[in-house]
């Protein structure tokens, strides 16, 4: 057609603003001078064109430590490439972490919108700083639209919000701290939680609410923790979605677990408690407030019994099933504290090369003694199994000796995703078709100082 193409610039850039009220401002780097930028909305369909404009400072106002990936002092302190988490997009505007670009740059990708509606968000993804990109602000919001989910009659518009959630640690004089590693073995922190969870890029903001159902679009985009979200009324969350896209069937949640990266989109109906305050909660802690209003406009939403298909894929359909090692160790001596996928380091040569059209199971086998959220680039996977293995069987003689049976995804877990949690003693087992276009993408796991120090791997789509 010759219709212009929608077109958003993002710039990215240096920015004060007040987390919390009695707090004075935080520097912080955002999207279009806020933390999180705003918001992409799109349909299936529609393709969108981004100009991602890095117009930082030169210097990183985050310390510098000496992640292994980020080392090399030829490397500037300010690099920035923006990638859509969970996008079907081609090689060359995924954001691969070696092309980033310095302040006065910028680079435009386009996203052809081929997928079902979901909720994706974009963030930083350059080589080696990604940890320190994201904690600074660098990350908003994506949305897919389509007509399927439109005939459902779910709650739209002003009543479909993204909250996007993640732990800081913040100084009385407002700035964000970022733990720095004194043990010159280990210069990296392997993992960074804040005590204070921020929403939308708030401390324990309140939202005004009508008496009615509201569509919430949870993502967890902290760099290491995890939330174990719940509702101070006691009722329990009606999930409707998840990493990419719609559940097949609404499923009553009391918790959500979310780890870094996955989203959950849920209903939540406040109709029963017009005039009253109901908390969004991590543990026992208020991260965000609904002050019901006592009336509101008539709710015409809906919350149907089916949502969409989702078909589940038959591991016997896997042309390969690919079994790979989370967190074994190089023998080289490296440092003790680097944490390798499948024993390969980020520059080894690529061995993962799926061929288009075909399907593979990934069999990711949890040698540590953590969980880690591993993502794929381009491709929404289904979860097979879980299943704990011996470990001392995996050490001797790299055999996978299965110690339990096989646990079947729950209803929350059995779409589509693009995260999976993998926990530790147990082999995690996912399944998909690689379509898409021909290129390198890449696997990783999405706690930010993991992927950082060598646990992201390159992959090749042939
Ligand atoms: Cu959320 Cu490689 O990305
Ligand atoms: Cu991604
Ligand atoms: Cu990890």
């Amino acid at each position: 057609g010759s219709r212009p193409l929608p077109f958003y610039r993002m710039p990215m850039q240096a920015f004060s603003a007040k987390v919390h009220r009695d707090l004075p401002p935080t520097p912080q780097w955002g999207y279009a001078g806020s933390t999180p930028g705003p918001t992409i909305v799109t349909r299936r369909g529609e393709p969108v064109l981004v100009e991602w404009a890095n117009e930082l400072p030169t210097r990183h106002f985050l310390p510098i430590d000496h992640g292994i990936h980020g080392a090399e002092k030829s490397k500037p302190e300010v690099r920035t490439i923006t990638h859509v988490h969970g996008a079907r997009v081609s090689a060359p505007n995924d954001g691969w972490p070696e092309d980033w670009y310095v302040p006065g740059k910028s680079l435009t990708a386009l996203y052809p919108g081929d997928q079902d509606a979901t909720t994706l968000w974009y963030h930083d993804h350059a080589m080696g700083i990604t940890r320190l990109n994201i904690y600074a602000g660098l990350f908003g919001s994506f949305h897919v639209h389509d007509d399927d989910e439109k005939a459902l009659g779910l709650p739209s518009g002003e009543f479909d919000i993204p909250l996007m959630l993640y732990d800081r640690l913040l100084a009385r004089s407002g700035k964000l701290y970022y733990p720095v590693s004194d043990d010159p073995e280990a210069p990296w922190v392997p993992e960074c939680r804040g005590d204070a969870v921020l929403c939308n890029g708030k401390l324990y903001p309140y939202l005004d609410v009508e008496p009615r159902r509201y569509r919430l679009r949870l993502t967890n985009v902290a760099n290491t923790s995890f939330f174990n979200l719940s509702l101070s009324h006691g009722k329990p969350f009606q999930q409707i979605g998840s990493d990419q896209g719609l559940l097949a069937a609404p499923t009553d949640r009391l918790n959500i677990e979310l780890y870094p990266a996955e989203r959950a989109e849920v209903i939540v109906d406040f109709s029963a408690y017009a005039g009253q305050s109901v908390q969004l909660r991590h543990q026992a802690d208020g991260i965000v407030e609904f002050r019901v209003r006592a009336k509101g406009r008539p709710d015409t939403s809906v919350v149907p019994a089916t949502l969409r298909p989702v078909q589940r894929m038959d591991p016997s359909t896997a042309v390969q099933d690919r079994v790979l090692a989370l967190g074994e160790q190089d023998d080289s001596g490296g440092n003790p504290m680097t944490m390798l996928l499948d024993g390969k380091m980020w520059s080894d040569p690529i061995s993962e090369r799926p061929k288009k059209g075909t399907v593979e199971t990934w069999t990711f086998v949890n040698v540590t003694g953590d969980a880690h959220p591993i993502h794929l680039h381009l491709v929404c996977f289904q979860v097979v199994e879980r299943r704990p293995f011996d470990l001392y069987a995996w050490n001797a003689r790299k055999e996978l000796v299965f110690t339990g049976p096989s646990i079947p995804p729950a209803a929350h877990e059995a779409g589509w995703k693009d995260t999976v949690r993998c926990d530790p003693g147990m082999v995690t087992r996912i399944i998909t078709r690689f379509d898409g276009e021909p290129g390198k993408y890449v696997w990783h796991c999405h706690y930010l100082e993991h992927e950082d120090n060598e646990m992201m791997r390159p992959y090749e789509l042939v």
